[in-house]
């Protein structure tokens, strides 16, 4: 972890070297722009050097050091895995992976537009000191069509599809495209591999992957490896139109960047995200029997979590006088097995 945290600050600084204006003022434009305009393409902002190197300075490490969460958190036991990035952008999950695995051994990155790649890659070699990286192939391709134009020669072990989704468009309009794509890139995996796909943690974009979940359970012959448990035919979270089920990965920030968070008025304490990891059916995985699937709630001296399982939602409820506390002390996505916490269960 320490060492994703340097890579952090040596991003930052790097980034501050590369143009003369602001960059934290260059952050917060990014930021709105990001958050407020999500149709514009990520390859307009590149075309701008202020936006470009806050981009690559600031969002870079924080995408790569989630994606290397998610992928530590599945505990694949893999040497130098085959990596395929799709919808790459500036390179933030072959980065992830990076540090996640310390070493790669054939990676292809696909994208429909070359330059966030090629600036990413030219980035990162600027802040990894250890060169290890390996030689990183790029496609330029539409993720819409055709596999044969992005496929690449090697099985991959892992995929990648971060926040690349979200941006085909959300709702039923756009969902057989999706499905397309995630059925070709799980058609390229290794016998063993893993297919991540990554998406922002909001409602519409989260609800939108928690349908192609249940599309993967009951109707593709794929093994859902993560977050959900084993057994779950249905999202219980779809019921309720006011849910959704993301993750709130544990993230100590760099100490040198807090005050820079605190300067532009961005709360960085964790890492939000929704996911899907999926294999092929026999690879071997086995999904964790329970998960947390909602904030802390407290009153009247009880605290309690919802957390998904293969009997449904249950509530975990747990005294704050207890001296054994577990519930206070777990996230939403946090994952273990419910024999642990059996006696948690309140009856309904
Ligand atoms: C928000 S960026 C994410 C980049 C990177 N994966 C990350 O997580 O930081 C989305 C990327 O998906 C690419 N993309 C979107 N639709 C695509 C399509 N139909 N074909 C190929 N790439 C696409 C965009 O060009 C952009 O680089």
């Amino acid at each position: 972890m320490a060492k994703s945290m340097n890579l952090e600050y040596q991003a930052f600084q790097l980034a501050e070297s590369k143009h003369p204006s602001d960059l934290k003022k260059d952050i917060q434009m990014l930021w709105s722009a990001l958050t407020e305009e999500r149709s514009t393409e990520l390859s307009q902002y590149f075309r701008k050097p202020a936006l470009r190197r806050a981009y690559l300075g600031y969002y870079l490490p924080l995408y790569a050091n989630k994606i290397a969460q998610l992928i530590k958190s599945l505990n694949i036991k893999l040497e130098a895995p085959k990596v395929l990035d799709l919808g790459a952008g500036p390179l933030s999950g072959i980065l992830g992976a990076h540090l996640a695995f310390g070493k790669l051994s054939e990676v292809l990155a696909v994208d429909q537009d070359l330059g966030p790649m090629k600036a990413g890659l030219e980035f990162i070699q600027g802040i990894l000191k250890d060169k290890s990286l390996p030689n990183i192939k790029f496609a330029r391709a539409n993720l819409k069509g055709p596999p044969k134009y992005w496929k690449p020669r090697f099985k991959p072990d892992l995929i990648i599809m971060a926040h690349v989704l979200n941006e085909f468009g959300s709702g039923e309009r756009y969902i057989e495209d999706k499905k397309t794509l995630i059925a070709h890139a799980e058609n390229q995996l290794a016998p063993k591999g893993i297919l991540l796909i990554v998406e922002p943690a909001s409602k519409v974009p989260t609800r939108d992957l928690m349908r192609l979940r249940d599309w993967l359970y009951q109707e593709t012959p794929v093994e859902i490896i993560a977050p959900c448990p084993p057994k779950v035919e249905t999202c219980p979270l779809l019921k309720d139109r006011n849910n959704w089920c993301h993750a709130e990965l544990n993230y100590k920030r760099p100490k040198e960047l807090l005050n820079i968070d605190l300067q532009i008025g961005l709360n960085r304490d964790s890492l939000k995200c929704s996911y899907l990891a999926i294999s092929k059916q026999g690879a071997g995985y086995k999904p964790t029997n329970c998960r947390i699937v909602s904030g802390p709630m407290s009153a009247r001296g009880v605290h309690r979590r919802y957390a998904c399982t293969p009997e449904g939602l249950l509530t975990l409820a747990q005294s704050e006088r207890d001296k054994n506390q577990i519930l206070s002390k777990l996230t939403r996505g946090d994952a273990f097995e419910l024999n642990q916490a059996k006696r948690l269960i309140e009856k309904p």
